[in-house]
């Protein structure tokens, strides 16, 4: 019911300017194509994702460059704003909708023993169908990149642009040392809490435990989320990063473009152009200075594949002429999340599916941001 409520919903508000309906609808300012294509651009960046969006705005910001940005999906819409609703954008078509091979080891209870690889197709990527809980690393990840010879990877250098980058002006429960207030990136605790959430800290406190801000110096413990949301509703990576600069005039975007090849030539294995589909039409575009392939763990290692860089055995099994033999796609690491743990408790509590279905629960939600629609579900797999 309140699934059928929504996408209604989804079909008016998205054909009505809504810009005064107070700063929720705010979000539905939509990003359109660019207008024309260019023969050439500075930098052509690949996927509009979590990395794609960020680089895009920060490589714009200078108005001497020129800077493509092609994404294979599109837009969001209304209903992937809807933190609840996260679940279920796997079933849509901003999901790519890949599965594994089978494996003896995993998903050996899923359907035909295949896990389902979940991977974004949007303008923000993948930012449009996770969790949304805001986790950055932990700093001794860093500090082990740095040490296998990469300066400016280590915490101390990364912390500065977490701080730069964030916007947690409504956190409350946070270490103030380790926050950015002034970022484009919303961080927000839900704004819906079910009293289960306190009980689960207390619980973890009487096991000895602390309880932390999982993004400050030391995440071993119990915390409350803090999630990519703004005024209750998901801040995707393009929320955050496209949308404020999506007028600049030097920035193209280009959605529904699925990037096929990245042209490179042969001798100096230079990269120096991008041919992809856009609606059934192919293009080529060339790029002056670099080309940056940010198009997610499964599709940046399939495109290089696709361009010459791969291992050489599988390669010549598709006659993909070899500019680099190379083991790429072999450190894939995944987790698979099950939802098998289950325990009885009392219906008041938690959020059940009676009061998500709620039509007040959703007039609530578009009206101030608030209520049960923007808890963060356990993932169903
Ligand atoms: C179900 C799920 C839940 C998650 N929950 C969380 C969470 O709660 N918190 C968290 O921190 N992380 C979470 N993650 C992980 C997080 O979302 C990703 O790590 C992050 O978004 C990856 O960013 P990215 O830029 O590498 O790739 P993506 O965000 O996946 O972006 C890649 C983009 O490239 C586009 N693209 C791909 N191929 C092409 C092509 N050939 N041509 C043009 N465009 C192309 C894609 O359509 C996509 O838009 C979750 C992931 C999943 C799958
Ligand atoms: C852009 O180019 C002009 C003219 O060459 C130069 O003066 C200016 O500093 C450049 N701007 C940036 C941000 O590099
Ligand atoms: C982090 O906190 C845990 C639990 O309080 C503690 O055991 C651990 O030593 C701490 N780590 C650091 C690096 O301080
Ligand atoms: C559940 O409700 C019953 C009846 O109101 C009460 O006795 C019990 O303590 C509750 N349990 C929890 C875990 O809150």
């Amino acid at each position: 019911m309140a699934l059928i409520l929504l996408f209604l919903l989804s079909l008016v508000i998205s054909n009505i300017k809504c810009q005064n309906f107070g700063r929720f609808f705010n979000n539905f300012d939509r990003i359109s194509d660019s207008k024309q294509l260019l023969d050439h651009y500075d930098f052509i960046v690949i996927g509009a994702g979590s990395g794609g969006s960020v680089v895009a705005n920060r490589l714009s910001e200078n108005s001497n460059w020129t800077v493509l940005l092609l994404e294979a999906g599109w837009d969001e819409n209304f209903f992937t704003d809807v933190p609840l609703m996260a679940t279920l954008q796997t079933i849509t078509a901003y999901n790519w909708g890949y599965r594994g091979e089978k494996i003896k080891t995993a998903c050996l209870g899923a359907v035909e023993g295949r896990c389902n690889l979940a991977r974004g197709k949007a303008l923000g990527g993948t930012s449009v169908i996770n969790f949304l809980i805001y986790s950055r690393g932990n700093r001794h990840d860093f500090d082990e990149w740095e040490s296998l010879g990469n300066p400016g990877w280590g915490y101390k250098d990364i912390l500065p642009f977490f701080i730069k980058s964030e916007n947690c002006r409504e956190c409350k429960e946070i270490d103030r040392r380790y926050h950015g207030f002034d970022g484009p990136l919303s961080i927000e605790h839900p704004g819906y809490e079910s009293p289960m959430a306190k009980s689960f800290i207390k619980a973890g406190i009487d096991m000895g435990y602390k309880n932390v801000d999982l993004n400050a110096y030391n995440e071993t413990g119990f915390s409350k989320v803090q999630s990519t949301m703004r005024h209750g509703t998901r801040c995707s990576a393009s929320k955050a990063f496209l949308k404020p600069v999506k007028n600049r005039p030097n920035l193209f975007i280009s959605t529904q473009s699925q990037v096929t090849k990245i042209l490179i030539d042969p001798k100096t294995k230079t990269a120096h152009g991008v041919e992809f589909r856009k609606k059934n039409i192919k293009y080529i575009v060339r790029a002056r200075k670099e080309i940056i392939l940010s198009a997610g763990t499964f599709n940046s290692p399939q495109l290089l594949m696709l361009s010459g860089i791969g291992p050489k055995e599988h390669l010549e099994e598709l006659n993909i002429p070899v500019v680099q033999d190379l083991k790429v796609g072999f450190n894939l690491q995944d987790h698979t999340a099950l939802s098998t743990l289950a325990f009885l408790v009392n219906e008041s509590i938690t959020i059940s599916d009676i009061s998500v279905q709620n039509p007040w629960d959703v007039f609530n939600y578009i009206w101030s941001g608030k209520g049960p629609l923007h808890y963060l579900v356990v993932p169903k797999l």
